[in-house]
């Protein structure tokens, strides 16, 4: 998969000058990160060329309706804090990317997925299932409600736990500049102690920090975050194409 697809620009312009293209993404082998060692390349990596498939994508019809608000699925009001996500989708020249899809699943309140390998003693939200899609606008702009995620235990290391995120997937213009990430929130202690965000030198580790915005909140009703996605170039967004 292309890693040449990113990001948040909210702390871009702190990357060091002359950095490399990719120097914020994170490495393919990161040990504190366990299974990476198992499951990183061994050999080069061989490049394919492109053909009509990868320079291609799906149009927004074929991806099914928005489901822009994560807490109106079902009969109740689920469980935790409300939170609106606001943000572009921009290319390496900072051109707003229209008209893209970005995919959206997270834990519920608790931090519990709705997944059948998720089993921890967390309790399920019966009102929340924790997937969305938005499209872009003309001008890139994205919009969606949802509940702030907890965190969770998992068993990279003994007492681990993810920090809250959103996981997020961006398609771009075409399946080749297909991004996946996570978006995680200012203030977190856990960031730093997260083998899967850790992988992600600072200042680049930044770009996956959504920033909290009043003027995105809406009174009596939800916090409001901004998070902007750089699809690739030197302000990227890293790329966390993980599981956990
Ligand atoms: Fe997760």
């Amino acid at each position: 998969m292309a890693r040449t697809m990113t990001r948040t620009t909210t702390t871009a312009d702190e990357a060091p000058p002359h950095a490399p293209e990719d120097a914020g993404q994170p490495p393919s082998l990161f040990p504190p990160y366990r299974s990476t060692v198992d499951r990183s390349p061994r050999q080069p990596l061989i490049e394919i060329p492109q053909t009509l498939t990868e320079r291609t994508g799906p149009a927004e019809n074929l991806m099914g309706p928005a489901r822009a608000d994560l807490t109106t699925q079902h009969a109740g009001v689920p469980i935790g804090q409300r939170i609106v996500v606001s943000g572009r989708v921009l290319d390496e020249q900072r051109r707003p990317v229209a008209s893209t899809v970005m995919e959206i699943w997270q834990a519920n309140a608790a931090g519990r997925y709705i997944h059948v390998a998720d089993q921890w003693n967390a309790p399920i939200d019966p009102n929340f299932t924790g997937a969305g899609l938005v499209v872009t606008d003309a001008e890139g702009r994205y919009q969606y409600t949802t509940i702030r995620p907890g965190a969770y235990p998992w068993g990279n290391h003994e007492n681990a736990w993810r920090p809250a995120h959103i996981h997020l997937s961006l398609l771009g213009p075409a399946f080749a500049t297909r991004l996946v990430t996570q978006m995680y929130f200012p203030d977190d202690p856990l960031i730093e102690i997260d083998p899967i965000a850790g992988a992600v030198p600072e200042p680049y580790r930044q770009r996956m920090v959504a920033r909290f915005d009043i003027a995105t909140t809406r009174a009596s009703f939800a916090l409001g975050y901004l998070f902007d996605v750089v699809l690739r170039g030197h302000a990227a967004t890293p790329f966390e194409d993980r599981h956990e």
